[in-house]
């Protein structure tokens, strides 16, 4: 099983670092991090699951290269990254040779990352959401200059909102007003002016 974890791992690995968004993998791996610390006892799929959930991004970015647009929270936008994330997925464990319940287990979870759904869902959700707030604040601070501040603020809003459990809301809320206040902070005529 372990084994199967470390070809996942390169599996999403070289998909961000051949889309050009080799950044991303600091989020995933600390996603994982976040779920091991609310869920000491978590299961080979979950950890798997958290590696890859945004692995649609990697796929999304290399076809549309500089047109890539964040999802912010456009609802359609969200539900396309979790089902078409957990096809990608899928696919790839199957050609693996993982059992078919570790291959629908790992699915389930990435299909509602997003919103959330089951206990398990709901705690990769969380995960998601801390390491957010804790590694792509400045990427999405930079976005702002370009694509305003209030789709940002929206953006931080509903990855804080979201959380469910106390635990991971109070994780995560230090860097959430963090965030809140270095956007509010962020000038105006600055934004206009920078490319
Ligand atoms: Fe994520």
């Amino acid at each position: 099983m372990a084994r199967l974890f470390t070809k996942v791992k390169k599996f999403v690995k070289e998909s961000f670092r051949k889309c050009g968004f080799k950044e991303q993998i600091k989020h995933l791996e600390r996603t994982v991090y976040w779920i091991k610390k609310l869920k000491p006892n978590a299961d080979e799929a979950l950890l798997i699951a958290a590696f890859v959930h945004d692995i649609e991004t990697a796929f999304a970015w290399k076809k549309l290269q500089k047109n890539y647009k964040p999802k912010f929270v456009d609802k359609n936008r969200l539900k396309k990254h979790q089902k078409e994330g957990a096809e990608i997925i899928g696919e790839f464990l199957e050609k693996q040779g993982a059992n078919p319940e570790m291959v629908n287990r790992v699915k389930m979870l990435i299909s509602k990352h997003e919103e959330g759904g089951n206990e398990d869902q709901d705690l990769l959700k969380d995960a998601d959401s801390i390491s957010f707030f804790e590694n792509n604040v400045d990427m999405f601070l930079k976005i702002a200059k370009k694509a305003g501040k209030e789709k940002v603020r929206q953006k931080f809003y509903w990855m804080y909102n979201r959380i469910t459990s106390k635990k991971a809301k109070d994780i995560a809320k230090p860097w959430y007003r963090k965030a809140i206040s270095d956007l509010n902070k962020l000038n105006k005529n600055k934004m206009k002016n920078e490319k």
